[in-house]
């Protein structure tokens, strides 16, 4: 069947409607400036002007991931929302400039992409682009947005309602910033109880004397010479837990540019607060275990068939 439609769409040769390009741009680059998944960090106001200059300089369109950009709280308060974003975004510095002064086809230089996996649920495979009209607009003419087949209409009709009532909103203020935060409390505070005594290191920004932390991730490095992804395997085999180890984060072929193997990501998003410190503590008991020499964690005599269902990604 397929091969019947491939000899008849060479025999027509209509595949596309020979028009030329309105834009097209040389570079494109992508960037998770609030919260970065995976690193946490957050990118300064100073870089987000310096990287939209670059971009206008060099004709380059920078895609953001702003997915975790309203999931943020102050670690030391309550953990309130202020229902806004905690810098500008990229797209909106760049909106905030006059048209290229030279080029003729400005289509501005930034797309921001967001999503309501993080905000509402990952099922509904639903999210926006904002950008400049011009953009939008093409974004809105190619196939995958104009065939019917890709985007959902009835949940984004759905969403539409949730937006408008002020449901969504609420949802963030009053249910997720709240419980997050909580969340990345109980979860910082048994790491501090249970993992830095072994030596092991919490990321900068993840730190509680940071004025804001966000988004879903803590990262932890463990004492020289460990390797995650051992330890990983351990907690899967031993206690039921699942944890993501930093090789997964590196770029193939680019390893050396940013090394992870000490490192592990754990999630507070998930579990509820008493889970997250249950699974802080079975971490700990096979990172003790490692160091006093009573773990064996050479996975290749393990079968993966044994595992029991896990207890949930941290
Ligand atoms: C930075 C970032 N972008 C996008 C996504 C996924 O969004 P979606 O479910 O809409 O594809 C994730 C989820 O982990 C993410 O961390």
């Amino acid at each position: 069947m397929t091969a019947i439609l491939s000899v008849a769409l060479t025999q027509t040769q209509i595949l596309k409607p020979d028009r030329p390009w309105s834009k097209t741009y040389d570079h494109i680059v992508y960037a998770v400036p609030d919260f970065s998944n995976p690193s946490g960090k957050t990118m300064s106001f100073s870089r987000r002007e310096m990287l939209v200059a670059i971009a206008r300089r060099h004709n380059a369109l920078v895609i953001t991931d702003d997915v975790y950009d309203r999931l943020h709280w102050p670690s030391s308060s309550s953990f309130s929302s202020s229902g806004k974003a905690l810098l500008p975004r990229l797209t909106d510095i760049d909106r905030a400039l006059p048209p290229h002064p030279t080029d003729p086809r400005h289509f501005g230089h930034t797309l921001s992409n967001g999503s309501f996996s993080k905000i509402l649920g990952p099922g509904l495979r639903t999210g926006w682009a904002d950008c400049h009209p011009k953009l939008s607009y093409g974004l809105s003419q190619v196939g995958s947005s104009r065939s019917g087949g890709c985007p959902s209409q009835i949940v984004a009709t759905m969403i539409t309602e949730v937006i408008k009532s002020g449901e969504l909103q609420e949802h963030i203020d009053t249910v997720l910033v709240p419980s997050y935060g909580r969340r990345w409390r109980k979860m910082v505070d048994a790491i501090e109880g249970e993992l830095v005594p072994l030596g092991i290191e919490v990321s900068k920004v993840s730190l509680k004397d940071r004025d804001i932390f966000g988004g879903y991730f803590i990262w932890v490095e463990l004492p020289e010479g460990m390797s995650a992804e051992a330890i990983a395997f351990s907690a899967r085999e031993r206690e039921n837990l699942i944890v993501a180890h930093g090789n997964l984060f590196e770029v193939y072929g680019d390893e050396d540019a940013v090394k992870l193997d000490q490192w592990i990501r754990v999630c507070f998003a998930w579990e509820d607060e008493e889970t997250l410190v249950l699974g802080i503590e079975r971490l700990g008991r096979v990172i003790r275990d490692s160091l006093t020499g009573t773990q064996k964690t050479d996975k290749t005599k393990t079968s993966l068939n044994s595992f029991k269902a896990p207890l949930g990604e941290f």
